[in-house]
């Protein structure tokens, strides 16, 4: 099983001016009783010289943090803690994709499971930290309520900067089908669209959620199969079920205005088969996706929950192999450049971010970070997005602040510090 090296992308201590650790110190403590300050950008800008914001979508986004698809983003009242809290952007919980008649190929995603057991896990390299066990699933109502989940959250952050995400899985062949069921990217595509457009006229950003269920297959018609898919789905996603074949077809197929972000799965592959997924991602025959977001959860078919045996699981082996892939594949493709893409797993300090930011991705998106238990955070007023935010930016030696200062002090970087200077 090929693994490649972990790269040591940061020392353990940020190199940065004493004073402004100290400084650092205080204002983590004081956030922690009295809260964040209200233009928490601005006062990033004023007070440490950097400018925190970013890219997701091909979007200007405040900042670049943003809440992962899952159980943290299934509600309006959800969303709005979100908007009210600052985040940069909300993916919604993934729907399952059905045709005009209510059929869903993936039904068996939409089965209501709701608990969750959040608990410490160790580490291959010895550290700790957390993942949240459960069974896995999508949405579990109604696709009108999916659809009035899009329009209530576009409607609760129109007058704020949050950008909000619909997520969806769509029909994938297995290796025994050899048909792509097209209606259901038709219609369920449409129908987001319109409840997108009836706040925002922007083209939607869209994250299509994969979680193969592929056991029973061999070995190489699966890898066949995941490689088909990351190739053919963005087209059906952007064609509306339809895949044009060549350029001057593509002239007059109707286009969706959408902005595809394939969220690519960790498979149950070794990191060898993980770089050929991204490659596909990258050089398709068919258009690529305009972004794509990197590495949804490891699965282990012998850990349980609830008398369900094989779960998906997250923890400090999630970021370790996202880090060890992603830096090989930066170091494949040199000069060659690369899609724009958000980093999501293990991310529970400003450090890791920046880890994951030092390979390209310029936002992030967390669901464990925002649901530790309550003894985690340091700040003892607001929600829990408030407390991981003061925990990601203002922590003194694990923070976002003292991890870009220590970044653009080795790249030499003017002042105000771009956080998209220090992004690749
Ligand atoms: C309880 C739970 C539910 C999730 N549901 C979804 C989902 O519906 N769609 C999706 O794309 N990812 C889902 N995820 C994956 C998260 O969006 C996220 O990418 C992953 O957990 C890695 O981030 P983390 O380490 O911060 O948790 C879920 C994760 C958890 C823990």
């Amino acid at each position: 099983m090929q693994v490649f090296e972990r790269p040591e992308l940061l020392p353990a201590e940020p190199n940065i001016d004493p004073d402004v650790t100290s400084k650092l110190r205080w204002d983590f403590d004081r956030f922690a009783t009295d809260g964040l300050p209200d233009e928490l950008e601005a006062f990033i800008l004023e007070e440490y010289g950097i400018d925190v914001s970013s890219e997701y979508a091909g979007y200007e986004i405040r900042n670049p943090w943003g809440k992962a698809s899952g159980q943290l983003s299934m509600t309006a009242r959800q969303v709005q803690e979100d908007v009210d809290a600052g985040l940069g952007f909300v993916v919604l919980k993934t729907v399952i994709a059905e045709d005009g008649a209510g059929e869903q190929t993936m039904a068996a995603w939409a089965i209501k499971e709701s608990r969750m057991l959040v608990e410490s896990i160790a580490g291959q390299n010895g550290e700790t930290g957390w993942t949240v066990r459960w069974k896995g699933r999508g949405w579990w109502q109604s696709f009108d309520d999916y659809l009035r989940l899009i329009r209530d959250a576009s409607d609760i952050a129109k007058s704020s900067d949050t950008l909000i995400v619909p997520s969806c899985k769509y029909h994938l062949p297995r290796p025994d089908e050899t048909e792509w069921n097209r209606s259901e990217y038709e219609f369920t595509t449409r129908a987001m669209l319109e409840a997108w457009h009836s706040t925002d006229e922007r083209p939607m950003p869209l994250e299509k959620d994969f979680s193969p269920t592929l056991a029973g297959s061999d070995l190489a018609t699966v890898q066949t199969q995941i490689l088909e898919w990351l190739e053919i789905v963005p087209s059906l996603i952007r064609y509306l079920g339809n895949v044009p074949v060549d350029n001057a077809q593509n002239k007059h197929a109707e286009r969706a205005p959408v902005r595809i972000g394939l969220k690519v799965f960790n498979a149950m592959f070794d990191d060898e088969f993980q770089l050929r997924m991204l490659e596909k991602v990258h050089q398709t025959d068919a258009e690529p996706c305009d972004f794509y977001i990197h590495g949804n959860r490891l699965f282990d078919p012998d850990r349980d929950f609830d008398g369900h045996k094989g779960i998906a699981y997250g923890g400090p082996d999630l970021s370790d192999r996202n880090l060890r892939v992603m830096h090989e594949f930066a170091r494949r493709r040199q000069n060659a450049g690369g899609l724009p893409w958000c980093a999501t797993g293990n991310i529970l300090s400003g450090r890791t971010a920046v880890e994951y930011a030092l390979l390209g991705a310029s936002s992030f998106q967390l669901h464990t970070g925002f649901q530790l238990p309550s003894e985690e955070y340091s700040m003892k007023v607001g929600n829990k997005t408030q407390k991981t935010l003061h925990k990601l930016y203002f922590h003194p030696t694990d923070g976002f602040i003292a991890w870009c200062l220590h970044v653009a002090g080795q790249k030499s970087l003017d002042h105000p510090i771009r956080f998209r200077d220090i992004v690749g």
